[in-house]
């Protein structure tokens, strides 16, 4: 299908539902326990209304944003997902040449199945680098220093993960490890057999290749991910493996899965650079409250001083430009990118990056604000609420 008659976000989802045996597309796609989180992320966006001024000239519109003292296109990044190769052979390669192309950031997760170098390579200036500490503080160490040396721009250190999460949907599937072929898992590859077929042409299992350096030599793939789950997660790690983190590395530092104001602070005063707020894409705590909801009282807390990045639940342009009034400077989506990638390669992640840019060009003539950086509260109303419009 040709991804340019792709319309929005949700079409690409029900794309890569067709493409993908349901046990991919759950794990994608799912949240935890009763999924109230993940609603709650889209919920958030519905408490606010843009209230559209006119006759101000919106014929010239700039969305360009400066993040972490560069500017991108547009304000919007891809987040950080492991094992995209499952999904469809060289996906992270696919992921940060269309955000490359499109100029926003691609954050590669540790768990990618391309290697940081090779990915860093293909996208100068375009790939940060997302890492968990995990129980090896050498390992960490490395982590860091393969990031400088392959030149990357911002590291991020996600903190979201304490322990693995209960995802129901991966439990009824049977997506486990070790992997388990049950009858239910064969037949529904049997159901999808383009996307069996060209998994199994490009080799079955792609390997972890951050891993494959500290695993030993001839090590299988299954192998490595094996070690990656005995490394990660590591719930011992406290704000002193950060902050040994923040001290090798001279670079910007970003902090992924901040929600409580007082986490912001500790932070920003252990010098991260941006924060970006952010419950996982509703994946690890169900009662954690909208990324969006806590926004306001992590600016209030943080002030100008760190910059804050929104990611979970983020679908439209409009939700773009309402997470700016609240304070964010930019925000990142997850699944979008995943479920492009797995329907339609690059061009799918190209598609689902210029949707959005497209979306927020819109609202912002359609609001009266040419510029994105020049949002502010003015713009919102809360629905139901008490008037924010001061001016
Ligand atoms: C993720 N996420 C994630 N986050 C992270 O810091 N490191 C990782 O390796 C992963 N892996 C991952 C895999 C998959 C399949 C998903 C869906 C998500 C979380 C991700 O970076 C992001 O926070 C959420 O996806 C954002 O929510 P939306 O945009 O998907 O609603």
């Amino acid at each position: 299908m040709d991804m340019q008659s792709v319309i929005n976000l949700d079409q690409m989802r029900e794309l890569a539902r067709r493409r993908l045996p349901r046990i991919a597309f759950d794990f994608i796609d799912g949240g935890v326990d009763d999924e109230h989180c993940l609603q709650r992320n889209r919920a958030a966006f519905m408490q606010y209304r843009l209230v559209p001024r006119y006759l101000r000239d919106v014929g010239e519109r700039d969305q360009s944003v400066r993040l972490l003292g560069r500017t991108y296109a547009s304000p919007i990044g891809i987040s950080p997902t492991g094992l995209a190769g499952l999904w469809r052979a060289d996906a992270d390669l696919m992921q940060a040449r269309a955000a490359r192309q499109a100029d926003v950031p691609f954050l590669l997760s540790s768990a990618s199945n391309g290697a940081l170098e090779d990915i860093a390579a293909a996208a100068p200036g375009h790939v940060w680098f997302q890492m968990y500490c995990t129980s090896d503080e050498r390992i960490n160490a490395d982590l860091v220093s393969r990031a400088r040396q392959a030149g990357v721009g911002v590291l991020v250190v996600s903190v979201d993960v304490p322990v693995n999460a209960n995802r129901e949907r991966n439990r009824r599937n049977g997506f486990s490890r070790p992997f388990r072929m049950t009858p239910g898992v064969a037949m529904d590859a049997l159901m999808h057999p383009a996307w069996v077929l060209r998994y199994l042409r490009t080799g079955g299992m792609p390997m972890m290749r951050n891993w494959q350096p500290y695993a030993r030599q001839g090590a299988s793939a299954s192998q490595v991910a094996d070690l990656y789950g005995t490394l990660t997660p590591a719930p011992r790690i406290d704000w002193d493996n950060l902050r040994r983190i923040r001290a090798g590395w001279d670079g910007p530092l970003a902090i992924k899965g901040i929600l409580h104001p007082a986490d912001a602070m500790q932070a920003m005063q252990l010098g991260a650079d941006a924060l970006v707020v952010s419950n996982h894409g509703g994946r690890q705590l169900d009662a954690a409250p909208a990324p969006l909801e806590m926004l306001p009282a992590i600016r209030q807390a943080v002030g100008e001083r760190v910059e804050l990045i929104l990611d979970s639940g983020v679908r439209r342009g409009s939700d773009v430009v309402i997470a700016r009034c609240l304070g964010a400077r930019s925000c990142l989506f997850g699944r979008p990118p995943v479920f492009a990638v797995a329907a339609g390669a690059q061009a799918g992640v190209a598609r689902v990056l210029q949707i959005l840019r497209n979306e927020i060009d819109m609202v912002l003539a359609q609001i009266g604000c040419p510029r994105f950086e020049a949002l502010d509260p003015s713009y919102l109303w809360p629905a139901g609420g008490h008037p924010a419009i001061s001016r």
